[in-house]
């Protein structure tokens, strides 16, 4: 009897393995202390597959599930709740999965999706938005977690919405795109501060793509065009929806942020796959983006995923562009050795120059396992020669995504902490980590011990109490 999809397939084991109850955990247990400053609640998701998947299982395929830690007078409370898809209370009311992953896409012909809402958490407009590119967003209660059920932007968005849409801090806005395999391959999107769309514009592209995430700056939204190629016919010989093909190079594509798609300069450079930028801002008429660069998109082949020889092609590195519009040129920069990914920087300055920037990274006693965790988290100081301050968690404890809160609303570009969660596999249970950003290296201020293990996962956020 073959083997069932959770026993071999290293996305569904270890502390990848989804966790299977939502509960309540009031007033857990703190190390340190939680700063009085410190109020509002971080939101973290990522796949949490609810049942035994048919066939083979994508780590993007697991069934969105929010973990929330709210903090308020220096005590700490947890909740957890899966996004409660239409798709997930089917396959609840059948007692098993009804819906086929990515990966088997070629063995149905009339692909259905469930949308799992499993990338990244969002609140815009006092609506919190469990994100995935693949559809429109669900929405969830703030303070609950319950599903409220898909949102659609009072009818305005008809397709899909990336999981990274970007908040500028000043105006309120929040801008965002989405693709598909059809035409138009790309739809990109203004809403204002109240929530609504103000501005929508189908952008030309000169293939259908994955465009996992953009940048924008004060005057500018960057999008990313990779040569991985949607192409259905090959899905069906190939096995995979997606097509690496390197010989189109990257594509960098700058646009007034009310522009038009006829606006768009579209500049090249060397084939690579860019999931996350960290953030990019006007320099006088140059374009700088930062980013954590693949050489090649190697997740989408789980082949190549398990081949070793391919090891230093799976791990992204930060790096620079400097782009110029005018002469249409890409100076191309690395800035750090260290393998990773979650960039994030002051969510005050997204689309503003940045000095710092937070990521998770493989830790001093690399990575066999080919698997993304992440054991350390590292600050990089873009103004010092790229300066690094690394905290190892030590092997088998991985670490996800940093996010940044500033002490006060005005207070400078690293004053304040930065959260996260990591796995601690001899309690197997994860904590949630509280370091001020100023003393990165040193002990956290605060310790949060979790009930139990958060399973690795995508992104998370920071929501203020107002
Ligand atoms: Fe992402």
């Amino acid at each position: 009897m073959a083997a069932r999809e959770s026993e071999v397939n290293p996305f569904l084991r270890g502390n990848f393995a989804p966790w299977r109850m939502e509960g309540e955990a009031p007033d857990l247990e703190v190390e340190g202390q939680l700063p009085r400053e410190l109020r509002g609640t971080y939101y973290r998701n990522g796949p949490n597959q609810a049942f035994e998947p048919i066939g083979r299982y994508h780590w993007f395929d697991g069934d969105g599930m929010v973990h929330a830690i709210h903090v308020e007078d220096g005590r700490a409370h947890y909740r957890n709740r899966w996004v409660a898809s239409e798709g997930l209370q089917e396959e609840r009311a059948a007692g098993h999965a009804l819906y086929p992953g990515l990966l088997e896409f070629e063995a149905t012909e009339a692909p259905r999706f469930k949308v799992t809402g499993n990338t990244n958490i969002v609140s815009h407009a006092k609506r919190l938005l469990a994100l995935v590119e693949s559809s429109l967003p669900t929405e969830l209660d703030h303070r609950t977690l319950e599903t409220r059920g898909l949102y659609d932007f009072a009818g305005k968005l008809a397709g899909s919405m990336t999981a990274h849409p970007k908040l500028d801090a000043q105006n309120g806005e929040m801008l965002f795109f989405g693709y598909s395999p059809f035409p138009p391959y790309l739809q990109y999107y203004v809403v204002d501060r109240s929530g609504a769309i103000v501005h929508a514009e189908p952008i030309d592209l000169a293939w259908p793509s994955m465009i996992h995430d953009f940048a924008v700056t004060e005057k500018h939204v960057v999008f990313l065009l990779c040569p991985i190629v949607f192409d259905l016919e090959k899905a069906l010989s190939k096995g995979s929806i997606f097509s690496w093909e390197p010989e189109r190079g990257t594509r960098i594509g700058i646009m007034p942020r009310r522009g038009r798609s006829a606006d768009v300069r579209w500049l090249e450079t060397d084939p690579c796959y860019v999931f996350h930028p960290m953030n990019a801002y006007d320099d006088g008429d140059d374009v700088v983006l930062d980013v954590h660069r693949y050489e090649e998109l190697l997740f989408m082949n789980p082949n190549a995923a398990r081949d070793p020889s391919s090891h230093d092609k799976q791990i992204a590195h930060l790096h620079r562009w400097r782009l110029d519009p005018a002469k249409g040129s890409v100076r191309s920069e690395p800035l750090d050795d260290h393998g990773g990914e979650f960039p994030r920087v002051d969510e005050r300055l997204v689309g503003r120059r940045h000095r710092f920037g937070y990521f998770a990274a493989t830790g001093p006693e690399g990575n066999d396992s080919l698997l993304p965790e992440f054991t350390s988290v590292v600050k990089i100081d873009l103004e010092r020669g790229s300066r690094t301050e690394v905290r190892p968690h030590g092997k088998g404890n991985g670490c996800g995504e940093p996010v940044f809160v500033p002490r006060r609303d005005d207070s400078a570009e690293d004053d304040g902490w930065v959260l996260y969660l990591a796995y601690d596999h001899e309690r197997n249970a994860s904590d949630f980590l509280v370091v001020d950003a100023r003393d990165f290296t040193g002990e956290p201020v605060a310790r949060v011990r979790l009930p139990h293990r958060v399973p690795y996962g995508f992104h998370g956020n920071w929501v203020g109490a107002s």
